[in-house]
Parts: structure tokens; sequence; C-alpha cells
């Protein structure tokens, strides 16, 4: 058979989105919590779950859920809707604004989801290159996002942990003709949001996820905030029904918890420091300063061998060397302190080699 004549070229190129693994104890290379949710929290999810009806489809929308993630950021319900991970509402957004041969503006690097989804609707890429310290260029990203249909921005950036400031976030909102997504999976980390300029910004829209510090990955749950004009349309981009029961229970309950959520954002905090610093005291390794839940880092040895290295330690990091610019790097996700020392302790002994 000739697949060439049946999908698009566009997918054809495209290599498939994988993760390298390895037999693990100690998993860091997805940014995700390093603690499970407490077993009340999950028997309080279970127990809802168990007493809906199966036989049933979800609430269209996920009312009740929309509703608690509106009144925490301080926005009308109708200006939020609800993905399977904000994967699926990037694809939404992309679905319902991109057309071929319309533009979109990424910074380089950044989370390859982006360049997945436009490539599939045939968009065109055009890149605006971080430094060799992944610091913006901002000028470049002002001209380059211009006339762009959709500008995105990570904040804070993957895989780099960099921020993009508020100031220059705004100028972007002033003079793109275009919409800007804020990528905020990790702004708990970081402690900046842009929710509060949507009132403001016609033309923003911002993405968040509970797979990151609500410990909620293993769900698939994540939502946008917009101008409800927007919400109205790219509703119509997402399957119906697309927010099964489990998910909108679990999202629901964990809202619930902010105060568990909070402290936990702020104790990866400490430790990523704490790691950033202590690895930039071993010879030959250098961390990257981060202010996500993860943080790049490059060793006297190449990145793969660094990636295999730790990974026969029982240690799960990532290898981002293919990402542009990261070809001496690997990333690492902030765990919980004892796994993080013990990752210290795998750094100082290769080092011992
Ligand atoms: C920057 C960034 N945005 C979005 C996502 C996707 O999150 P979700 O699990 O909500 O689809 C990730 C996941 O790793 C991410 O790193």
């Amino acid at each position: 058979m000739d697949i060439q004549n049946w999908v698009k070229p566009e997918v054809i190129n495209q290599p498939a989105y994988r993760l390298k693994t390895v037999d693990f104890e100690i998993k860091m290379n997805q940014n995700e919590s390093p603690w499970d949710l407490p077993q009340t929290l999950k028997a309080e999810i279970s127990d809802k779950i168990q007493n809906t009806d199966w036989n049933h489809y979800p609430d269209l929308i996920s009312t009740k859920l929309k509703k608690k993630i509106a009144k925490l950021n301080g926005l009308k319900d109708d200006q939020i809707i609800v993905g399977k991970g904000s994967n699926e509402i990037f694809q939404a957004i992309f679905t319902a604004t991109l057309s071929k041969g319309e533009e979109v503006c990424l910074l380089s690097p950044t989370f390859a989801v982006y360049q997945i989804l436009a490539e599939h609707l045939e968009a065109k890429v055009i890149n605006s290159t971080l430094n060799k310290s992944f610091e913006i260029d901002e000028n470049d990203l002002l001209e380059k996002s211009k006339d762009a249909k959709l500008t995105i921005l990570c904040n804070p950036n993957s895989p780099t942990g960099n921020l993009i400031k508020r100031d220059l976030i705004e100028s972007i909102l002033q003079e793109t003709r275009g919409l800007v997504i804020i990528d905020e999976a990790y702004y708990e980390f970081s402690g900046l949001t842009c929710s509060s300029l949507i009132d403001s910004y016609p033309n923003l829209l911002i993405t968040r996820t509970f797979s990151k510090v609500f410990g909620l990955a293993a769900f698939r749950l994540g939502y946008g905030m917009m101008p409800t004009e927007f919400s109205n349309q790219i509703q119509k981009c997402m399957l119906p029904f697309n927010i099964d029961v489990p998910c909108a229970i679990a999202g629901e309950l964990v809202l619930d918890h902010l105060d568990l959520f909070k402290s936990r954002a702020d104790l990866i905090v400490m430790e990523r420091d704490r790691m950033i610093k202590s690895i930039n005291a071993i010879d030959g390794f250098l961390a990257q300063d981060s202010t996500a839940n993860y943080f790049l880092m490059s060793g006297k040895i190449p990145p793969k061998e660094l990636f295999t290295k730790i990974g026969s330690s029982g240690i799960l990091i990532r290898d981002v060397s293919s990402y542009p610019g990261c070809d001496n790097y690997v990333r690492v996700s902030v765990g919980l302190p004892e796994e993080n020392l013990k990752l210290l302790k795998v750094l100082e002994s290769l080092n011992e080699i």
C-alpha cells in the first residue's frame, strides 16, 4: 500500500511523539507532581465516581467544574473551556483559528506539541530563537509575532524553565494583529499569571493543566480562559462530551484542597533552587536557573550518555538534546527531597569516574 496516497505529507513527515525510557524507581522526566494525591482524597474521588450513573453521558460542558475554575480565577463561567489535558485545548484553538499557510509564531526551543499541531493544519511555523542562555530576543519576538495569526508563549517556557516578563507579553498583545496563547502549565511554580489581563485584551487566551501541581496527569484534564466570544467558538472544536465523569469529579475535588497544592508547589520551588545550587557546586555539571518544577542540566559527558548513566541508577530523566539549542542538555523534573538527594549522589559519583 502506498500510504502517501492516503495520509497528508505533513503527518507522514512528522516523527511520532515518543518518550525515551528505562526501568526506573524514580521518575524525573515529565514534570509531574512527585507526590500522588493523599489516600483520603483518592478515596473521596473514587467514592464519588462509584456513586454516579455510569450508563449516562457526562454533562456536555462540565458545568460544575467550569464554575469552580471561573470562581478561582475571578472570571465568568462562560470564559472557561475544559479539555482532556491542555493539549486538547491547544488542538481546539488551533482547529478553530488556523488555516493552511497562516503563520504561528513560537519560541525555539519550546513545548513540542505546538509545532506538531501547526503542521497537521499546514500552518507556517515562524520561530523566535532563544539565545545560548535561553533568553528571549525581545525585538525579534515582537517583530515575528506582529503579523502571525497565532503566537504561543509557554510561561515558564519548557524545556528551558525561563520566565517571559509580563511587560513583554503586554507589548506583544498590543502590537500583534493575531491571537496570543499563554501556556501556564507551570505557573504555580513561577507565581506569574496573566489571567488578570483577559478582560483587557480581546486577543488573549490562557491555558492551564491539572497534570502538574494538582497531580492528576493520569486523568487528562486541562482548561482554557478567554473572552466569551472565543470560548463559544472554541468549544465547537472539541468533541461533544469530551470530559468524562471521573475526570470532572477528580478536577472538582482537587480544587477543594488548594492549600495542599500551594504548599507542595512551595516545597518544589525550595527543592529546585537547592538542587540547582548543589549541582552547580559539582565539578563539570551545570544546572540552568529555572522558574518551573524542572531545569536543564549539562555535564562533562554528552546528554545521551548522561541519560543512560543516570538511568542505570534507576532515575529516569529527559534527554532533550534533540530540541533546538539544547544539544548539551538533559532536563530534570524536581522530585521528592529524598529523590533529589539520590540524584545528587549519582552526579557526584559520575564525577569520580
Ligand atoms: C508546557 C506544557 N504545556 C502543556 C502540557 C500538557 O499538559 P496536559 O497534560 O494538560 O495536556 C505540558 C506537558 O508536559 C507542558 O510541558
